[in-house]
């Protein structure tokens, strides 16, 4: 077996379009990614892709961003407003979980803090087993740890809002409810099942255990890159605070920059399926592994001009690029929450009173709203358990320094 690496970002848009190359980097993680989506490949990811992307679509994330997440959102960030203070991964695991349990179906009966702390403990471990190819831990604890989280997810919430479901499901097979009553989530739709592909009740159990830690995992440590790079561009160009605070379509731009800089896999692995050449040195075989470093090709300089090590909110791109580089994938396993999260890309028609900016903005705009700023006698720390650069730690102040 021969592994093949590159950062060059135009073979790497090459292998992720590529058909005869097979997703690779979830084989450690098999306890709760084995049969899920973004594992899949072929026929089968396809008649997946096309069944669960009835709940991804354009006007339904408008929606969700104007209407249903902004009441989710005060209710979450309230108790740290109240406290003046809080660790960002904390709040952030917090909100986006509730934003992926949202998508991916699973109800929070009580609306207790206690029912919160419990998933988002099940789904940190979830995160753990998903990414265990670049766990520090040993890889046996955590995949023993997952298998107990499966299981306690699966009596406290996956068995309660699975029979919800299919009370509901009934009664619109029954006409007594119409299309619209029908809770718009991935649960819902793998149980209706209207493609009737295969499904059993266990692969179910891990899709939605996948959805829930692959949106909030990602989109929670979204939000802190975004933050940290944005205290730092204010701290050598504070003529831009204004627009920071006041300016959500710069805001945003911030964000997209911060999304270039800071894949969430800083790396894609894939396997061909058959010989195949993506270029000249990348002649491969079946059993070779190609591994693809999204973070280095995002900071390509001839793709993203001289300074793409910077965080730069004014950079210039051929419109052809896309502006957050790699980061949301593309091809065959395009994020399915990539507009959701990442929003639309404003122009000179764009109004932005009704843009839709995605979540990770308006988390970033609400902390700003609350004047959030760096504790000085508490300094964000690395998360040391994983490879992936993240932060552990991220403690902030809420209001004026007094
Ligand atoms: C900033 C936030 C996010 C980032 C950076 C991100 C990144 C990615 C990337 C890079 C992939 C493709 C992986 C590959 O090609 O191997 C992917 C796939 C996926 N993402 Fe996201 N994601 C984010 C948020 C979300 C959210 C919020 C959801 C759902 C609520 C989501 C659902 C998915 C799904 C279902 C796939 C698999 C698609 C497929 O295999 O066909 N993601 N994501």
């Amino acid at each position: 077996m021969t592994t093949f690496k590159t950062s060059n970002y135009e073979i790497i848009k090459k292998a992720l379009v590529n058909r005869d190359l097979k997703q690779a980097l979830y084989d450690e993680g098999k306890v709760i990614m084995e049969g899920v989506l973004l594992t899949l490949h072929g026929e089968e990811h396809h008649q997946r892709r096309k069944l669960e992307h009835k709940v991804f679509q354009r006007d339904f994330f408008k929606y969700y961003e104007h209407e249903l997440f902004p009441k989710t959102l005060n209710e979450t960030i309230s108790p740290f407003l109240r406290k003046g203070s809080a660790d960002l991964l904390d709040f952030g695991y917090r909100i986006t979980m509730n934003l992926t349990a949202d998508f991916a179906g699973i109800d929070r009966f009580k609306k207790t803090p206690e029912e919160t702390e419990n998933l988002l403990t099940l789904v940190k471990i979830f995160s753990q087993g998903a990414t265990l190819v670049h766990s520090k831990r040993p890889h046996d604890e955590v995949n023993m740890e997952v298998t107990e989280a499966l299981e306690v997810f699966e009596e406290k919430f996956l068995i309660p809002s699975k029979n919800r479901r299919l009370k509901i499901l009934k009664q619109f097979n029954e006409n007594i409810l119409n299309e619209n009553d029908l809770p718009r989530d991935v649960l819902t739709v793998l149980l209706r099942n209207v493609d009737g592909i295969n499904l059993d009740d266990d692969l179910i159990k891990r899709e939605i255990a996948f959805y829930l830690q692959a949106g909030s995992h990602s989109t929670a440590n979204s939000m802190v890159h975004a933050l940290h790079e944005i205290f730092e561009w204010m701290e050598k160009h504070s003529e831009d605070k204004e627009k920071i605070y006041n300016d959500p379509i710069f805001l945003q731009r911030c964000v997209h920059e911060s999304m270039r800089l800071h894949p969430a896999s800083p790396v894609a692995w894939r396997k061909p399926t058959c010989p195949l050449e993506l270029d000249k040195e990348i002649k491969m075989n079946q059993g070779d592994l190609l591994i693809m470093d999204l973070h280095n090709a995002n900071r390509d300089k001839e793709i993203f001009g001289n300074d793409a090590e910077e965080f730069n909110p004014y950079r210039e791109l051929d419109p052809n690029q896309s502006i957050w580089g790699l980061t949301f994938g593309i091809g065959l396993h395009l994020c399915f929450g990539r507009d959701l999260d990442g929003g639309l890309i404003a122009d000179e028609k764009t109004k932005p009173e009704k843009h839709q900016y995605g979540i990770v903005t308006l988390l970033v705009r609400k902390l700003f709203e609350n004047k959030v700023r760096l504790d000085p006698d508490n300094k964000p720390l690395k998360d040391m358990n994983t490879e992936r650069p993240n932060w552990g730690n991220y403690p902030v102040l809420f209001g004026e320094k007094k």
